[in-house]
């Protein structure tokens, strides 16, 4: 059967199915249709597989032309009936793992998800979970799940955890230039993953196992939180000690090993830094440990958005105002520079706190035209000249491409920039984080 299979992927005629066609699912979906494979995209969302049927994509990084050239080669058919997984060769997962309200990491969407292929799992199909989560996982979750049909996880299919490390807005590196790695719980299984990824990837890594796989995304995402924490303590220290931060990093930048630059800024946001080294910090308390380095690193990003709100409150009592009644125009709201993405950014945070303090909030983003915090919504409003002599401080938390950052250093009275957008450029009242 096995062997049979890795024929099917190296002939490129394995059916794949694709569980969540979300930042992941979608560019994967489109990767494998590109090179070959018959792919089913199957999404419990009937809004966004009726944009995919009308050739229309909703991810950033995927062009309506990449959707429309799939679909029409044959090759790519998005559905919301989870009937289409019945009859397929691969299952790959790429459904959200967020948090619930308590903060517990929530697996709803990977138990619904595998529980869908569980009640269609045939012999001989390879599943492949690729959703960030805690080690452990893919072989005390969802291999009990999918063995409740009667079938054997290594005897009767195969069963593998691989990360996904898309990076949505970079343009250099893809799906088609980033190494895949893949854990299976047997030999054989890994082994098919190698196959099957290494017809989108130039480099699949194996590892001894599904947990090893998990932990690894796990460990990259960490090191970045951990990392941004320790840039935006050395922020907070170097402006006590009068010291350029931004120059401090640039200076040490120029060091070819043995260091690589990481940024302040106003918090942390987005699917991942936020939320998967806590799916890891909930797992080892399980142990009767403590990963004290995820929770100091959580403490410090997390007090970023304050942070901001009173670098905003302290710049405007420079000038003899309060943030009550204070026009304050937020710049970029998205959790990133040009990404069409609010997932928990941390502008949404800075927005409550400013409000919270009565300030009259505005925003300009390029890419997000409404936001909505609780009750509130909020609408972009034009960068024009008017609207920053307006406003009493701008504030930049998000330094999208292509904003006419001149133009705010010469109207803004006062601006508040938490990225170093206003490098180089000549600016009078500009409070730096
Ligand atoms: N976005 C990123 O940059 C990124 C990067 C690496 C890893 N990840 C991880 O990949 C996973 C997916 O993230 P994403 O950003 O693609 O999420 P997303 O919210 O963009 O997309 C998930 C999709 O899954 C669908 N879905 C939810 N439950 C389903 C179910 N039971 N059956 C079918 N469809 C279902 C949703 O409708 C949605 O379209 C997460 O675990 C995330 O941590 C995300």
């Amino acid at each position: 059967m096995t062997q049979s299979l890795s024929e099917t992927i190296k002939r490129r005629k394995a059916k794949i199915v694709i569980l969540g066609l979300g930042y992941v699912g979608l560019p994967l979906s489109v990767e494998f249709a590109r090179a070959g494979f018959p792919v089913i995209g199957y999404d419990h969302d009937r809004q966004r597989v009726g944009l995919l049927e009308r050739r229309r994509s909703y991810i950033d990084d995927i062009p309506d032309a990449a959707v429309a050239e799939v679909i029409e080669a044959g090759r790519f058919q998005p559905t919301t009936d989870p009937d289409a997984i019945a009859g397929c060769d691969v299952a790959i997962i790429c459904v959200p793992t967020p948090f619930t309200k308590a903060k517990q990491p929530d697996l709803t969407y990977v138990l619904q998800a595998a529980g869908d292929v569980a009640d269609r799992l045939a012999k001989g199909m390879l599943v492949i979970l690729e959703s960030t989560t805690y080690p452990g996982t893919t072989e005390e979750v969802v291999r009990p799940l999918l063995e409740r049909s009667g079938l054997h996880a290594g005897r009767d299919f195969h069963l593998v955890f691989s990360p996904e490390r898309v990076d949505p807005g970079n343009r250099k590196f893809t799906i088609a230039n980033t190494p895949k790695i893949v854990g299976g719980t047997t030999g054989r299984a890994t082994d098919l993953a190698v196959t099957l990824y290494g017809s989108i990837t130039p480099q699949v890594v194996r590892v001894s196992s599904p947990k090893a796989a998990e932990m690894a995304k796990l460990l990259e995402n960490t090191f970045r939180h951990v990392n941004i924490a320790l840039a935006n303590e050395m922020a907070i220290l170097c402006k006590a000690l009068d010291i350029d931060i931004w120059e401090v990093i640039d200076a040490a930048s120029t060091k070819p090993f043995g260091f690589m630059p990481f940024y302040p800024g106003p918090g942390v946001g987005g699917h991942c830094i936020p939320i998967d080294p806590f799916y890891f910090s909930y797992r080892v308390r399980e142990v009767d440990h403590q990963a004290r380095f995820i929770e100091l690193a959580g403490e410090i990003n997390a007090s970023m958005p304050g942070r901001v709100v009173n670098l905003v409150a302290d710049g405007l009592n420079e000038q003899g105002k309060s943030l009550r009644n204070a026009r304050v125009l937020v710049l970029g709201v998205a959790y990133k520079p040009d990404v069409a993405d609010t997932r928990e950014s941390p502008a949404l945070k800075v927005i409550e706190g400013l409000q919270k303090k009565g300030a009259e909030v505005r925003y300009h983003d390029p890419l997000i035209p409404a936001v909505s915090n609780g009750a509130n919504e909020l609408r972009s409003v034009p960068l024009s000249e008017e609207e920053l002599r307006a406003c009493d401080c701008a504030v930049i938390l998000t330094a999208h491409s292509g904003v006419a950052y001149d133009q705010i250093a010469k109207h803004a009275r006062l601006v508040v920039d938490t990225r170093n957008a206003l490098k180089g450029i000549a600016a009078g009242n500009v409070v730096r984080l």
